[in-house]
């Protein structure tokens, strides 16, 4: 028996192995199609590629346009390619990719930007498809096996995949043989609907409260395809001394809040988010003091794996394991030792508010920007130009025992090493509020904002946070903006709202954030 027969162990299904050609003609013009996969993981690519191809060969760009619900991002070489040809009209809820970032910010792709844990409720709740009954035409799942009763055993990730085959009419199944078989890695709990949807009972990482499969309605798949493709992993720069600073700041805080009981000595279970200083400060734990220690998150980094090497780590939960594919190779290649201390879940339940406030998460991502008195940008630079979305930042900075937001003081534009300020005076774009955030670092500082009222974390903030550059500039228009609206009895937080915008604008007009006055 070959080996995708092997792994649809429900014998009845073997019927439904087909070529991708013959899935194509299915396919048709404004569909709304789900997808597994959560970062590039556990994404669909035989069928997403053909497509592509598909319509590149027919000169059919444009005229073969779908609505797209994906957990999060995937590879590169499925959805921006896609937007590449022009086959994406509504995107939900978050993506990345030069492509298409390009088409939502020119106006040709509708991208709807909604918290990661809600995006996979109301998707279940039929609310991005009520033109279509709540339903989904077509869901594409990637898996690495199907059991004797028909349950689903995913892959690299869970994303949103209990939601998208419940609400699919038809399903198309990419088993994928050149991976191993993940069974017994994930946790899926099914979403019930309100008003009777059962307590989560998960009070430790390592808690199961679910099945290790997806259970579905076999009758629906149409089609089971072999697929042989890897998940495109994406690589990270390698930590420069920035990075490296805000790891040691971050490292120092933790052991200043183990010394002073508000945190125990294994610390409580961390979510880092996406990117390089993310993977710069779980390397740092890596080489740090605390040991014991558990992760509660949506992505496993590559550096979490060195994390795991330093003994250091005991267990993580995860959405997805978004390595690259040196990280991938990694974790397959040393399968037992890895895959005993990881549990995947799916982003209703691993970004729930209730298990994250439960376990007492601490919560670390990086913003665009953040503002003297600690809302922040993680989306919209310049308040209108989409990067990524906001993935599970709001999910997890809501909800943490400590919600702290990383980045570099400043960035470089093309005429300016340190053009862009990352503390500005008020961000254009707010994505997490000054109500949820606890902490913000950069290379320069910590500011610990707890306890604090406005006022005070826009003084700590300018003195921890700011890059030199930027400091007078900030220290000038807070003192003006405190005087302007003491004085009009208008003071809690002061702002002047003829200026707050200026060093934004100038930015655009004249490639960095350094105004030569605050004057009208
Ligand atoms: N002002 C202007 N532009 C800025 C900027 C700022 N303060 N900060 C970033 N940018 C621009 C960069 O220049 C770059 O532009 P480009 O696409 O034209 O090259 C783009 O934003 C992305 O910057 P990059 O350096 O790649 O970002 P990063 O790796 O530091 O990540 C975020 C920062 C905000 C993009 C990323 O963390 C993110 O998408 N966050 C939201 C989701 C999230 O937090 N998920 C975590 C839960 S899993």
């Amino acid at each position: 028996m070959s080996e995708l027969h092997q792994r649809i162990r429900r014998t009845s299904l073997h019927e439904k192995i087909k070529t991708v050609e013959a899935v194509i003609p299915l396919f048709k013009n404004g569909m709304s199609i789900g997808w597994s996969g959560f970062t590039p993981a556990g994404y669909p690519k035989v069928v997403p590629i053909a497509l592509a191809d598909h319509v590149e060969k027919n000169g059919l760009q444009g005229k073969l346009k779908f609505n797209l619900f994906i957990g999060a991002s995937v590879g590169v070489e499925t959805e921006d390619r896609w937007a590449s040809l022009d086959m994406i009209d509504r995107r939900w809820p978050y993506q990345t990719g030069k492509n298409i970032q390009a088409g939502i910010n020119e106006g040709r792709i509708r991208m709807g930007d909604k918290h990661l844990s809600m995006f996979a409720q109301d998707l279940g709740y039929g609310f991005y498809t009520k033109e279509n009954g709540g339903r989904l035409d077509i869901a594409i799942i990637e898996c690495s096996a199907i059991t004797e009763d028909g349950g689903l055993v995913l892959t690299a990730s869970c994303g949103a995949v209990p939601e998208l085959v419940q609400i699919a009419d038809r399903i198309i199944i990419e088993l994928n043989t050149s991976i191993p078989n993940f069974e017994g890695l994930h946790d899926i709990i099914e979403p019930i609907n309100p008003p009777h949807r059962q307590p989560y009972l998960i009070s430790r990482v390592d808690d199961r409260a679910g099945s290790p499969y997806v259970r579905v309605d076999t009758d629906k798949i149409i089609a089971i395809i072999e697929s042989k493709l890897p998940d495109n992993g994406r690589s990270f720069s390698e930590q420069d001394d920035t990075s490296g600073a805000i790891a040691s700041h971050i490292i120092d805080f933790f052991k200043f809040e183990v010394d002073n009981g508000r945190l125990p000595k294994n610390l409580l279970p961390l979510q880092s988010g996406v990117g390089s200083i993310a993977n710069a400060v779980i390397g740092g734990l890596a080489k740090g003091p605390f040991s014991g220690l558990q992760v509660w998150t949506e992505v496993l980094q590559d550096t979490m794996l060195d994390f795991f090497d330093s003994g250091k780590l005991d267990f993580a939960s995860t959405v997805s394991l978004s390595f690259s594919a040196e990280g991938f190779k990694r974790f397959y290649g040393n399968w037992d030792k890895y895959s005993s201390k990881v549990l995947m879940r799916p982003l209703s339940i691993a970004n729930h508010p209730e298990p994250i406030r439960r376990l007492g998460c601490i919560a670390m991502n990086t913003p665009i920007e953040f503002d003297i008195y600690a809302h922040a940008n993680s989306t919209l630079v310049g308040g209108t130009r989409m990067i990524n979305g906001i993935g599970g930042s709001g999910d997890f900075l809501r909800n943490a025992y400590l919600s702290i937001m990383h980045t570099p003081s400043a960035r470089p534009t093309k005429s300016d090493p340190t053009g862009i300020t990352c503390v500005v005076p008020h961000v254009p774009h707010v994505d997490h509020t000054e109500h949820d955030l606890d902490v913000l670092v950069t290379e320069q500082g910590l500011a610990d904002l707890r306890g604090l009222a406005p006022k005070d974390r826009a003084q700590l903030i300018i003195d921890k946070c700011a890059h030199p550059d930027y400091r007078p500039l900030l220290q000038e228009y807070f003192d003006m903006s405190k005087k302007d609206c003491l004085a009009r009895k208008a003071g809690h937080e002061p702002q002047l709202l003829d200026r707050v915008f200026k060093m934004q604008v100038n930015l655009a007009k004249n490639g960095t954030m350094k105004i030569a006055d605050w004057n009208l």
